[in-house]
């Protein structure tokens, strides 16, 4: 059965996505996980300037997920263009470049040289709650000026990825990214969280709050997706649906919210093995219920 998708022209052999940043830029290990059965990679974000992250302890893991205050370190840009340029070459695939700035210029400069590196696609992480001051996807305005900032300078696809912080403003901001030229959207990030080491009395990040990823997340993004699909699928915009997936039902239940693709974080920090199994428990699925991978996209819509 096949599991090709295509988002906006651009082939994936199947839906899953490595998402950017929980496995760094090294292109040796993007191959790794794109040869170990991921539809298409992501880089980890890549920045204007040369920036340190945060000390560590940068990552806590708790019950049902993992607390993560990496804070963005990033080589210098021209480094990480170079790294992404061997990425795009070694990959047999589709490479997704994702980028980060802190200011609406910041992201224009980097995504004009990302682009000439020719990524399959670009993906404007304007989500991340790890670093300092705001996070622009809670507003539609802000959010809006990124995407018409780097807009003319993107040649390919462009992805902005949504955060899963207020809920209630998502779909405002997906029709702001969509309207100021987002072709695809991808949610979401991380949620701001914290853990407290109960016996130290302090919280255990060093950055002592963090982003939220893993299971705990997946039914925050779930509902994320839903919204998004109801306010976009008219216009055509393929949505990218992160959080918590590590199993072919959690993929599935993503692209019955809406996902025309899934995001992989976390799970894959316990094994590379994850994209095979995902897929093939969806190809289970599919083939015992006599469903194509097009018919479940948004199928929890349905009255
Ligand atoms: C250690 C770590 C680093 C991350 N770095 C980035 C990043 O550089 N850029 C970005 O857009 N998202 C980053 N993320 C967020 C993930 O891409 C993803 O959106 C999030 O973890 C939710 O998916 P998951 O539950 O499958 O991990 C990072 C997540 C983790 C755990």
């Amino acid at each position: 059965m096949s599991l090709e998708v295509r988002l906006c022209g651009v082939r994936l052999r199947n839906p899953t996505v490595l998402a950017a940043g929980v496995l760094g830029t090294s292109p040796h290990i993007l191959k790794r996980v794109y040869d170990a059965g991921a539809g298409a990679v992501t880089t980890k974000s890549i920045g204007p300037r040369e920036r340190e992250g945060h000390p560590n302890p940068v990552v806590v893991e708790f019950e049902c997920g993992l607390l993560n205050a990496v804070g963005l370190p990033s080589p210098p840009l021209e480094e990480s263009v170079e790294n992404l340029r061997r990425a795009v070459k070694l990959v047999k695939g589709s490479v997704i470049a994702s980028i980060y700035g802190e200011t609406a210029a910041d992201f224009r400069h980097v995504a004009s040289l990302v682009s000439e590196a020719e990524p399959a696609m670009v993906e404007l992480n304007i989500s991340c709650p790890n670093v300092e001051g705001r996070i622009p996807a809670l507003n539609p305005a802000e959010s809006a000026k990124i995407v018409g900032a780097v807009r003319d300078v993107v040649k390919q696809p462009l992805i902005v990825k949504l955060s899963p912080t207020d809920t209630f403003t998502i779909k405002e901001v997906a029709r702001a990214v969509v309207d100021a030229g987002a072709d695809v959207i991808a949610a979401v990030n991380t949620m701001p969280a914290m853990v407290i080491d109960v016996d130290f009395g302090r919280p255990v990040l060093s950055n002592r709050r963090g982003g939220m990823s893993g299971a705990a997340l997946r039914p925050i993004a779930v509902r994320c997706v839903y919204d998004i699909y109801e306010e976009v699928a008219d216009a055509n915009v393929p949505i990218i649906g992160i959080g918590g997936v590590s199993s072919g039902r959690d993929a599935l239940e993503m692209m019955m919210a809406g996902a025309s693709a899934v995001g992989v974080g976390t799970a894959v920090l316990k094994g590379l093995d994850v994209f095979k199994r995902i897929l093939a428990e969806m190809e289970e699925f599919l083939e015992k219920r006599c469903l194509s991978l097009a018919e479940v996209v948004g199928m929890a819509h349905g009255r």
